[in-house]
């Protein structure tokens, strides 16, 4: 298995402090919702399948000693811990997503006893964490298809076990791929300003056994000009309905550049990263983060403050163009994509009616 990032245990939810990573492989143990949200929000948890995860049990541990003894109070209590872990980070849509589903659920089983109606928060939770995981094994598996034995990929960010419930999304693929015998080799982009490539997919993969090579985010079209790379695999936060996907900063620039050595650009998600109730990527909320992420590295400061200002965008637009395909758990989807990611969602309603 490739890494045990999130999980439920012993009536807590499990993480592996990401921020600590690789110098120290820590489990922290979150018993209630305020300290989900911190971990949310600084990056302890992170990468949005796993976010989706994080606030399902978020939510739950937020309503598990609610007092309410009616439905509607009950629900009062809920709607208010939703909103809250709301406000912990605005661009993957997973965490959004997993909320409403969450109330989805409350108010599907409404008629119970208050206890059943938080146990069967908990055993949805639960849900979540299996189909991501299901998820993670099935994109995996539509991605491996797309790379021949020996072949050389560049991914941005992480998008690994660590951001997910096991297997990630882009990462998934190299995993599956390895698993049936592929010897496959991964370039990581370092991942300016928190490192999530240097530390974050550099480690899972060496702990997995995968050959993997960091290199400078500035580094990447040269490699591509000496045709070191064969495919990009990254994943994303949130794909609109155009294709148009936000994913972690600078992975637009390793599209164009990708666009420009006729490199295939593939984006691996699950559909729970899709947000189709929006157009284009111009309508996806990006984060701003602290300036200290970029000014300083474990508190100690690395370039001037005095006088220089910072801008610290977590994220990235990059628009549908420059994408080759979408590897889901539904399978791959090729332009037009207005069209095709339309059709299956449309599918997807009719099969649940
Ligand atoms: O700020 P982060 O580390 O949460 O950003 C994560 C990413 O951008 C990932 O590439 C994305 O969430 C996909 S993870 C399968």
């Amino acid at each position: 298995m490739p890494v045990d990032s999130i999980c439920w245990k012993a009536g807590a939810c499990r993480i592996i402090d990401q921020t600590l990573l690789p110098e120290k492989l820590r489990y922290l143990k979150l018993t209630n919702i305020r300290d989900m949200w911190e971990a949310i929000r600084h990056l302890r948890v992170r990468g949005a399948p796993a976010l989706g995860i994080a606030a399902a049990y978020g939510l739950y541990l937020g309503i598990r000693d609610s007092k309410s003894s009616t439905f509607s109070s009950f629900m009062k209590d809920l709607n208010q811990a939703a909103d809250y872990l709301k406000t912990s980070r605005p661009t993957a849509i997973n965490l959004f997503w997993a909320l409403e589903r969450m109330k989805q659920k409350a108010e599907d089983v409404s008629h119970l006893p208050i206890a059943s109606i938080k146990q069967s928060l908990l055993d949805e939770a639960h849900r979540i964490w299996k189909e991501d995981y299901e998820a993670g094994v099935a994109m995996g598996d539509a991605g491996a298809a797309l790379i021949p034995d020996g072949a050389s990929i560049l991914t941005h960010c992480n998008a690994g076990g660590l951001a997910s419930a096991s297997y990630g999304s882009a990462l998934a693929v190299v995993y599956r791929a390895a698993e049936s015998g592929k010897k496959i080799k991964v370039y990581a982009d370092e991942t300016r300003p928190l490192l999530q490539g240097a530390r974050l997919t550099a480690w899972e993969l060496s702990m997995n056994k995968i050959p993997v090579t960091v290199i400078c985010d500035n580094m990447a079209g040269y490699l591509m000009s000496l045709k070191k790379i064969d495919a990009v695999f990254v994943g994303a936060d949130r794909i609109t309905a155009s294709g148009d996907f936000a994913n972690k900063i600078g992975t637009y620039s390793v599209a164009v550049l990708a666009h420009a050595h006729r490199i295939p650009f593939y984006v691996v998600a699950p559909l729970s990263s899709f947000d189709i109730s929006i157009k284009t990527g111009g309508e996806i909320p990006i984060e701003e983060r602290p300036h200290e992420e970029i000014q300083c590295w474990r508190g100690r400061q690395i370039i001037p403050t005095a006088g220089v200002d910072v801008f610290n965008p977590a994220f990235d637009v990059t628009p549908h163009g420059y994408v080759t395909a979408f590897v889901t758990e539904k399978g791959v989807i090729n332009p037009p994509y207005h069209r095709t990611i339309n059709r299956l969602f449309r599918s997807l309603h009719d099969v649940k009616k």
